[in-house]
């Protein structure tokens, strides 16, 4: 896994999308300051222009002389000044030849929208406008002012405005920018990049990766780290295991497979003790020949458990019911611990000439289990069914034995944890099981109550050639009804 590049990282986006909010934001702010600074420089224009008329108001006869008219219109910054009075008396300041007005602006009425667009216009439109403005007087509201004058002073002054405002906020977005990136980098970027690369590094060596120092802190990155810290515990801890029962079950398989071995021979040898003249000897020699048996199913069933990897099948094609016949054959010559053979009826109701394509070994495997463990709860009566469902095929085993003890039933299916019987080792469910999941079924209790049980195994009438890869264990479910 490799890190991302700098233009790719957390960092460098952050700072970026700062930057851009920041100036978006300075964008929101220029628009309204933008019409109020062009709406304060008329207002100073139309204050001027008052101030000036009042000198017409002074003046003998209302008449200012050429020179000071002049002067006074400059002082305005206009063309031509008129002061109207409350009482409709008009006093005008002008020059001798005012220029056309272009556009008049009424700022009695005018809403704040209509102050913005008017102040862009202007900054767009940048012609040199003669330009009519009419307001009340900002000196005196009841009087009024209208000036005519020029607009490119305006102009040039809310430029000067606009490009103090635009150092400004790319001052700021940068020193925000700036502290935001230093702040989010130190209090996420960081954390999250210790994080990532403590995953990186437990994924390549999970035995090798050095451990997560503990986070102090008490929001979410301290808690990820925390959690973090605490799984890769458990996955060392887990792994450590995995590693000891690997190297166990190695051990059993071997032991096994030699006392297998051994065991073969001591049945073979205590056949002899059934000719014995001794005839207590006679009499303990099938408890004795049980004992081994057992002892010897034991070995193989473990060794075959132990296995590593998924079943290896043999697919061919089978007659159901003459396999179901052979299971019952074996089931019936179960022997119960005291030597005696089980009492039961097999009863066989797969129809007739019905050819199913599996494993046939692995699927008695799994039958005879499924039967013995009947047997052996004392059920005196077995019924195996099948029956075909669209393209898969339901093979039930009926009992009418007692129905699964409750520690059988919470660890259904868990190899070595499930017997509830004297003698059991606990594999038989999790073999059939296996067998079952390798044909790309599965084996479920479907009933089990004082009155029987009923365990279904659902198979593909087209099983996978080789085996199918088991599925986890926990997208599996069994589902039995009490
Ligand atoms: N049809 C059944 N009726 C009643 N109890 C059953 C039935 N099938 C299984 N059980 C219970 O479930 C337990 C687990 O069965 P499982 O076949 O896995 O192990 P086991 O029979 O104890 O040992 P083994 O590995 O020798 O078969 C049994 O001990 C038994 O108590
Ligand atoms: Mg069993």
């Amino acid at each position: 896994m490799r890190f991302p590049s700098v233009a790719n990282s957390l960092s460098a986006k952050l700072l970026a999308l700062t930057i851009l909010f920041v100036l978006l934001a300075e964008v929101l702010i220029y628009t309204p300051s933008i019409a109020r600074f062009r709406m304060t420089y008329l207002e100073e224009r139309l204050a001027a222009a008052h101030i000036a008329a009042l000198s017409v108001e002074a003046a003998p006869d209302f008449m200012v002389t050429k020179a000071l008219q002049a002067k006074l219109l400059a002082y305005a910054g206009a063309h031509v000044i008129d002061l109207i009075q409350p009482d409709a008396r008009v006093y005008m300041l002008s020059r001798p030849m005012p220029p056309e007005v272009d556009e008049t602006f009424d700022l009695r009425g005018g809403g704040n929208w209509s102050l913005i667009v008017d102040a862009f216009c202007a900054l767009v439109e940048r012609r040199d406008r003669v330009i009519r403005v009419i307001d009340r007087s900002p000196k005196d509201k009841a009087q009024q002012v209208e000036i005519t004058m020029d607009e490119r002073p305006m102009i040039d002054a809310m430029l000067a405005f606009s490009r103090s405002i635009l150092e400004v906020s790319v001052a700021i977005s940068l020193i925000a920018a700036g502290l935001l990136f230093v702040t989010l980098n130190a209090l996420l970027v960081r954390p999250m990049r210790r994080l990532t690369e403590s995953m990186v590094a437990f994924r390549r060596d999970p035995d090798g990766a050095p451990a997560v120092e503990p986070e102090r802190r008490r929001d979410e990155i301290g808690v990820a780290g925390n959690e973090l810290a605490a799984m890769q515990g458990a996955v060392r801890t887990a792994l450590r295991q995995r590693e000891r029962l690997a190297a166990l079950g190695t051990a059993v398989a071997k032991i096994n497979h030699d006392l297998r071995g051994i065991l073969s021979t001591a049945s073979l040898l205590s056949e002899r003790l059934s000719e014995s003249s001794d005839p207590e000897a006679r009499r303990v020699t099938p408890r004795l020949m049980a004992s081994l048996d057992r002892a010897v199913e034991l070995c193989g069933q473990t060794l075959s458990f132990t296995r590593d990897g998924a079943l290896p099948l043999r697919v061919a094609p089978f007659d159901l019911r003459a396999l179901t016949e052979e299971v019952g054959a074996q089931v019936l010559a179960t022997v119960r611990p005291d030597g005696a053979r089980v009492e039961a009826v097999w009863s066989n109701a797969v129809p007739e000439g019905l050819t199913i394509r599996g494993d046939a070994g692995q699927l008695s495997r799994a039958l005879v289990n499924l039967g013995r463990n009947a047997v052996q709860a004392g059920a005196e009566r077995v019924r195996v069914a099948a029956e075909r469902r669209g393209d898969r095929l339901i093979l039930t085993v009926a009992d009418n034995g007692p129905g699964l003890p409750p520690r059988a039933r919470d660890h259904l299916f868990q190899p070595f944890a499930g017997s509830a019987r004297a003698g059991g080792v606990g594999l038989g469910l999790a073999i059939a099981r296996e067998v079952a999941r390798a044909h790309g079924g599965d084996l479920r209790l479907f009933a089990s109550t004082g009155e029987g049980s009923v365990f279904a195994i659902d198979l593909p009438l087209a099983p996978p050639p080789g085996g199918a890869r088991l599925a986890p264990a926990a997208t599996q479910k069994s589902f039995v009804s009490h």
